[in-house]
């Protein structure tokens, strides 16, 4: 009776453990920007009560049909908007969209969801971001990693190159010419310039940086730009910082603790 008793609380608690991961933890982060449809952008990727994430034509005006495939390769006319930068609030807090990837959570777990950073290195320690995801990134699913799409990195710039016709002054494309100082973002075509100098001013050209994650309810400053709203927001709260138990984490806890508080009783009178 206690070995089963044992079996059911321990698959209780791994299974609170289990989801707890998708929703909180550490991670590191990057930045990437390729112009292309972003992967949420899809009709059948989340809960969402609105749209998938807003995708634009070459022009950057709205696609309304999400079932336009994306100009990456795929010869579809679909790219991402430019909105879909990071912007910085002040000096400690930031917005933006990434590309995500949580091992053992899924797309249908975070395209739309948003999460708050707290940045732990780099240069940054302490700076807060909420962002949203918008895309995925299978870079490399045994880790955490959140990309913050913001333009100006070299790789997977086909897009770019199809969408603006030029090589952004040899950024776009060239492995062999990675753009190092603020300065080097005039030469990117003029509507990515505004996220690539955000990665000089408020990122300070971090390398990798490490941060934790903690899924909160979207603000409608990020849900304003891909009109994507799931179905699952009213389950958390606006700031994780402010109030840490306030997510599904305070209530696991304490059905962790209460199964730990059965398991000893259990042992302590073997039944
Ligand atoms: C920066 O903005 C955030 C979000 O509005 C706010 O919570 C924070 O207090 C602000 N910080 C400073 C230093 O103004
Ligand atoms: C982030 O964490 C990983 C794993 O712990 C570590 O290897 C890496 O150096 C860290 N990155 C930074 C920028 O400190
Ligand atoms: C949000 O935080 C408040 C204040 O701590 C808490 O009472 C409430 O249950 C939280 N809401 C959700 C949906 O978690």
């Amino acid at each position: 009776m206690a070995v089963l008793q044992a079996v059911l609380i321990l698959a209780t608690v791994s299974r609170i453990l289990a989801a707890d991961t998708k929703f909180t933890g550490t991670g590191s982060t990057g930045l990437y920007w390729d112009c292309c449809k972003p992967s949420c952008s899809w009709t059948e990727k989340g809960p969402w009560l609105t749209h998938p994430v807003q995708t634009c034509k070459k022009d950057d005006s709205p696609l309304s049909d999400f079932t336009v495939g994306s100009a990456c390769g795929q010869g579809g006319t679909a790219f991402v908007c430019n909105n879909q930068q990071p912007w910085a609030v002040n000096d400690t807090f930031s917005y933006g969209f990434t590309s995500t990837f949580i091992p053992g959570a899924s797309e249908f777990d975070w395209c739309c969801s948003c999460y708050e950073l707290i940045f732990l290195n780099g240069g940054l320690q302490g700076k807060r971001m909420i962002v949203q995801a918008s895309n995925t990134g299978y870079d490399d699913p045994t880790r955490t990693i959140f990309g913050v799409g913001a333009p100006g990195e070299k790789d997977f710039a086909n897009g770019c190159m199809n969408r603006y016709g030029s090589d952004g002054g040899g950024f776009l494309g060239n492995e062999g010419r990675p753009l190092t100082k603020r300065t080097d973002c005039e030469s990117l075509p003029k509507p990515l310039q505004q996220g690539c100098f955000w990665r000089f001013d408020w990122f300070l050209d971090a390398y990798k940086p490490n941060m934790t994650f903690q899924r909160v309810k979207c603000p409608k400053a990020l849900t304003d730009v891909t009109g994507c709203i799931r179905n699952d927001e009213d389950k958390f709260n606006a700031s994780a910082s402010t109030n840490a138990a306030s997510t599904p984490y305070g209530e696991s806890f304490s059905l962790l603790v209460t199964s730990l508080a059965l398991a000893a009783f259990a042992l302590a009178f073997n039944i």
